[in-house]
């Protein structure tokens, strides 16, 4: 069954089954590589992109029940928040595997798109539902906050 979805502005169709988690039909067959499969049942945030700018768990979302615009970090030339956010994570060199990262900077786009200067309680709370194994969580906050600093300059 014909499957449509609209990924960084690309209206794709696909055949596949709509039960399929929309992870799989990134990475297999959009060519996405940031969204990355941590655990797959919801639990790490390393697969989330945003669906018409909501941060999503894309390993449990079938993408069958899609009807937005999906938004992943590929885009991030096009995006002044995102942007900013590449830059800063390599400024700060808040990466060290870097696995977790593409889901930790599209999360903390939700926050900078409503609130350009949190606080780092704000920031910690955004975040929180990323786990990131190498423990570069100090240098993760330092990072948002350059990013927040650039777009409210
Ligand atoms: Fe989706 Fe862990 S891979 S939340």
């Amino acid at each position: 069954m014909p499957v449509q979805i609209t990924v960084n502005g690309k209206l794709l169709t696909f055949d596949i089954d709509p039960s399929t988690a929309l992870l799989y039909v990134l990475r297999n067959d959009v060519g996405i590589n940031s969204a990355k499969y941590g655990c797959g049942a919801g639990q790490c945030g390393a697969c989330t992109v945003l669906l018409d700018g909501k941060a999503v768990l894309s390993c449990t979302l079938p993408v069958g029940s899609i009807t937005g615009n999906i938004k992943t970090l590929e885009s991030f030339e096009d995006d002044k928040v995102l942007s900013a956010l590449n830059k800063a994570f390599i400024s700060e060199q808040a990466v060290q595997c870097g696995y977790c990262i593409s889901g930790v900077i599209m999360r903390a786009k939700t926050l900078l798109d409503v609130n350009r200067n949190p606080s780092e309680q704000q920031i910690k709370e955004a975040l929180n539902a990323h786990l990131c194994r190498c423990g570069t969580h100090t240098r993760i906050i330092k990072a948002v906050r350059r990013a927040s600093q650039e777009l409210s300059a």
